[in-house]
């Protein structure tokens, strides 16, 4: 949570649990859920969502993640969100799905240069405070692949 403004306490993380649930209830899509493969262990979610804050390219389907510490560097962010951008772009019809975070973030900037994202400048995130050190982020793009003819 470092690129976050604080670490969720164990009712604020079960209470966006319950939203990512809910979310999925009502639309059929959402931050889903990520587990491996062979356990079915839970670690963490990977998924397409509609920002609730205003931001400067909205209105938009951000695709994110968030996986426990000891999965990362394995690969596990990209495979999963391969699977969301398939599903994005296929049932779900999208034409465009971005992504963003605090320009510090180089994992999470990894997972979207690996996933083809165009980089599409800088913006600072209405919900932060101005002096926040993560106010300043950065904005990737992908449009809907086109089929060859
Ligand atoms: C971002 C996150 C989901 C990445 O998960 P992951 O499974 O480790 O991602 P992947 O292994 O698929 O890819 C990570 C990439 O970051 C690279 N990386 C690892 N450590 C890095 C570092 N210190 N600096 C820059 N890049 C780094 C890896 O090399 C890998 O790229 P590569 O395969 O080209 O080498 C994970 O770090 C996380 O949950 N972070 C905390 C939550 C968060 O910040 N979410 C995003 C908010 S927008």
């Amino acid at each position: 949570m470092a690129f976050f403004p604080a670490p969720l306490s164990r009712a604020e993380s079960d209470l966006l649990a319950d939203r990512c649930a809910t979310l999925i209830r009502e639309r059929g899509w959402g931050f889903w859920a990520a587990e491996l493969k062979a356990s079915h262990q839970f670690i963490g979610f990977v998924g397409l969502h509609v920002p609730t804050a205003e931001l400067p390219f909205s209105p938009c389907v951000e695709i994110g993640w968030r996986l426990s510490v000891e999965h990362w560097g394995k690969g596990l962010a990209t495979e999963a969100a391969q699977g969301a951008l398939r599903i994005g772009f296929g049932a779900i019809g999208l034409e465009e799905i971005v992504s963003f975070t605090a320009v510090g973030n180089t994992r999470s900037r990894a997972v979207m240069e690996k996933l083809n994202m165009c980089p599409s400048g800088t913006f600072e995130h209405p919900l932060l405070p101005i002096e926040s050190p993560l106010r300043l982020h950065c904005l990737y793009r992908l449009k809907r692949p086109r089929l060859e003819t």
